[in-house]
């Protein structure tokens, strides 16, 4: 087998351990009510609220949420502060839940370019919750995929020079471990809402090897049985990673588990 191929599996009857979500449409939603853009991603928040508890319940071990990415610098400053503040609010108001919860918080991107309130919170809830191993969110904060490759690579080379890392020996085993996601498993899921079908500089590495689960529903009004049809959609799938629908049927041996 390849290095770092996953043993191919029938994915039937699982529950996703690590589901990511590109949370999109708040503003079609907030628009079609004729209401500002930020009313879509306050109404966004509850939905993560809502789907936070819901994946826990469902047994989920992770939840990954593009929460904002490289690329949303580029919206009008109003709606970039408005997303700052409503992230810092969120955050503020959420650690005695995660607390109670068992919810460890991590996070994933350029995040020492956000706000020093964002910072500050984020830390605080990361410091509190860093000891809880069931299940764990993990916001995607000023990140993009392309982002954390180049900053990846930077580090990789800065090993090399430092004679930590031999370039002869480079494989995706070793690379990866630069990745701001080097100690995460892969997502199993990506779910994009609002009908948009593409990843968007998500997880792109990562997913390699990840069931995609696009649904027209915005993410305002996306719910708890939204989410569990996404894993029922997950739990049809085979994952053959690049092998036959024979061989990932085929009983495993018991000396190769
Ligand atoms: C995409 O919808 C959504 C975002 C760019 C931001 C997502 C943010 C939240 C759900 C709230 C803050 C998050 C947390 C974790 C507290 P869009 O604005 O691109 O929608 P559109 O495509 O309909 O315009």
């Amino acid at each position: 087998m390849p290095q770092n191929a996953a043993r191919p599996e029938s994915a039937q009857g699982k529950v996703p351990a690590h589901v990511a979500i590109i949370m999109d449409g708040n503003g079609r939603w907030a628009q079609q009510r004729g209401l500002p853009r930020l009313e879509g991603h306050r109404r966004g928040v509850e939905t993560v609220r809502t789907v936070t508890n819901a994946a826990r319940e469902l047994g989920v071990r992770m939840l990954t949420l593009y929460a904002f990415s490289v690329e949303n610098w580029n919206r009008p400053p109003a709606e970039v502060g408005g997303l700052m503040r409503l992230l810092e609010f969120y955050l503020k108001q959420e650690l005695k839940t995660f607390v109670q919860d068992r919810v460890r918080l991590r996070t994933i991107g350029r995040t020492d370019e956000l706000p020093a309130g964002v910072q500050r919170q984020l830390r605080r809830t990361i410091t509190e919750t860093a000891g809880f191993t069931d299940y764990t969110l993990v916001l995607a904060l000023n990140y993009g995929s392309r982002t954390e490759v180049v900053d990846a690579a930077r580090a990789y080379a800065a090993a090399v020079a430092a004679g930590e890392e031999k370039l002869n020996d480079s494989s995706w085993a070793t690379f990866s471990r630069y990745l701001g996601t080097a100690d995460l498993p892969d997502p199993d899921l990506i779910i994009r809402t609002s009908g948009e079908t593409r990843l968007s500089n998500f997880l792109l590495l990562q997913g390699a090897y990840a069931e995609l689960v696009f649904t027209p529903v915005l993410w305002p009004d996306f719910t708890r049985d939204d989410l569990a049809a996404a894993c029922a959609e997950y739990a049809r799938r085979e994952r053959r990673y690049g092998r036959t629908t024979e061989q990932v049927r085929a009983p495993v041996h018991p000396a190769s588990k």
